[in-house]
């Protein structure tokens, strides 16, 4: 018999009184005195579960369902029905119910029907997703994921796969993880043994992937990549992982202007979907996290961002200084208290600050016509702050290798890129979106390690 999922049901792809197929897990049970049990069963298609009314008449009453306990797997055959309480839409009339896996030990199983800790339940990440609020954010994730390939394709970007090792440091700044096949514990004695690397040279896990995403910009003119990236920042925050997704967009013959807009409709383009797709999600999210996260998502879709230069920033900033613990000057990289300010206090909306100091910024940056500031933005958004960073690309070969000077021994490995303004050189900008922060915005939660499935921060490293 086909198998019918919970959200072919609340979707209305299946008939009043049709006999389904159900499989799933059971999120609750109750018996009454009359011999009647009440499962709540969820199979994560979609936010709902449905209540399964068994009768004691059935063969494995006594024996198996009275000793049902949640996190049990279950299969189901049954009658939909209507249910006749107002708060559940469906429910179905068992014909039979198949105990497939047990719970060894009940009183041991970590995600018991006790409301637990976010901070709990990351010592769990391999079982977390079976509560309710992993399983709303997991599947707000994939809307994203799947909306921003269909964004792009739908106006004809090609998708590109960047490398993850790699040899260089896109953004200059932070820490990157080094590879090796060799044994940390005996590195000395296997470099001896070994006489060389496997790449016979030091490899890194990629923080970017843009400057070879910029290669196929300078022949396909649209093209973005999607990919995991790597950063052994060190910085404990709620903000930061050490692995996190990152889509990237380079855009030939763009400028500042037209990219920083684009990005604006990007970011409205993924909320209107998920509000569409996701509605039982967010509100669950609404009722358990923030009361405000379905209306501002709503609002966010005609609002107008801000565009202001870091100078105005700056200004704003300087009139308040007193509120700030840093020293505000200029030259200075903004910290999450004034962005914060800014975004929340001040514009109360999404704002986007361009043309940052040349100092500040990675050497790939198109320099303006100042000579101290570059064709740099980032967008802000309230509660998360920066969510996107992008900037025009220098394409003036003179600059790009003066710039480079600042790469000192590593220069080396840039030569190929330089190539690029050597050969045909355009004027062309991207971007680079944190699909985590972008997913702390829209869910409204306040941790980012419970926004990906198996968080890697500094120090914890458990799956
Ligand atoms: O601003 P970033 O460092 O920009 C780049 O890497 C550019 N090469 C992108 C480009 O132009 N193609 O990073 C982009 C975004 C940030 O705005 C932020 O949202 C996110 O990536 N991000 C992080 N997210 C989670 N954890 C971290 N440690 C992050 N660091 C940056
Ligand atoms: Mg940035």
């Amino acid at each position: 018999m086909k198998v019918t999922s919970l959200s072919e049901i609340f979707l209305k792809k299946k008939n009043i009184n049709e006999i389904i197929l159900i499989r799933g897990w059971v999120r609750s049970r109750r018996d009454s005195k009359s011999g009647i049990s009440f499962l709540n069963v969820y199979d994560g298609s979609i936010f709902n579960s449905i209540q399964v009314v068994i009768k004691n008449s059935l063969s494995n009453y006594f024996t198996e369902i009275l000793k049902l306990t949640i996190g049990c797997s279950v299969i189901i055959k049954g009658i939909l029905i209507f249910s006749p309480s107002s708060i559940n839409i469906y429910e179905i009339k068992a014909i039979s119910v198949h105990v497939i896996g047990k719970i060894l030990s009940p009183q041991k199983y970590p995600m018991s029907a006790k409301k637990h800790t976010l901070e709990h339940l990351r010592n769990f990440c391999h079982l977390r997703p079976r509560t309710n609020i992993i399983g709303a954010i997991t599947r707000i994730r994939n809307t994203i994921f799947f909306n921003i390939h269909k964004f792009f394709q739908s106006k004809k970007y090609f998708w590109i796969s960047t490398p993850i090792i790699t040899s260089i440091n896109t953004e200059g700044a932070g820490e990157m993880f080094k590879i090796s096949m060799l044994d940390m514990k005996n590195y000395e004695y296997q470099k001896k043994k070994h006489k060389k690397n496997f790449f016979n040279r030091t490899a890194f896990l990629t923080v970017s992937g843009q400057l070879t995403l910029e290669a196929y910009a300078c022949a396909l003119s649209k093209v973005y990549s999607f990919g995991p990236v790597f950063r052994a920042e060190n910085s404990n925050t709620r903000k930061h992982l050490a692995e996190f997704w990152m889509l990237e967009i380079e855009e030939a013959f763009s400028n500042i202007n037209q990219i920083s807009k684009f990005s604006e409709k990007l970011l409205k383009f993924l909320i209107s979907k998920v509000l569409k797709k996701n509605f039982l999600d967010l509100s669950f999210l609404n009722k358990n996290i923030n009361t405000k996260i379905i209306s501002r998502l709503q609002s966010f879709l005609d609002i107008k961002f801000f565009y202001i230069e870091y100078k105005e920033a700056l200004n704003i900033l300087l009139k308040n200084s007193h509120l700030f613990l840093e020293k505000i000057y200029w030259g200075i990289d903004f910290s999450t208290e004034h962005e914060k300010y800014l975004v929340e206090v001040y514009f109360k909306a999404p704002i986007i600050i361009y043309n940052y100091p040349k100092k500040i910024k990675p050497f790939y940056m198109k320099l303006n016509t100042d000579g101290i500031t570059v064709s740099a933005f980032d967008v802000l958004l309230p509660h998360v702050g920066e969510v996107i960073g992008g900037s025009e690309r220098e394409d003036k070969f003179e600059i790009l290798k003066e710039n480079m000077k600042l790469l000192k021994d590593t220069q080396k490995d840039y030569i190929w890129y330089q190539d690029l303004r050597k050969y045909g050189t355009i004027p062309h900008a991207g971007f680079g979106l944190g699909f985590e922060r972008l997913i702390l915005y829209i869910t409204g939660l306040k941790n980012i390690r419970d926004i990906i499935p198996f968080p890697r921060t500094s120090g914890n490293l458990n799956f």
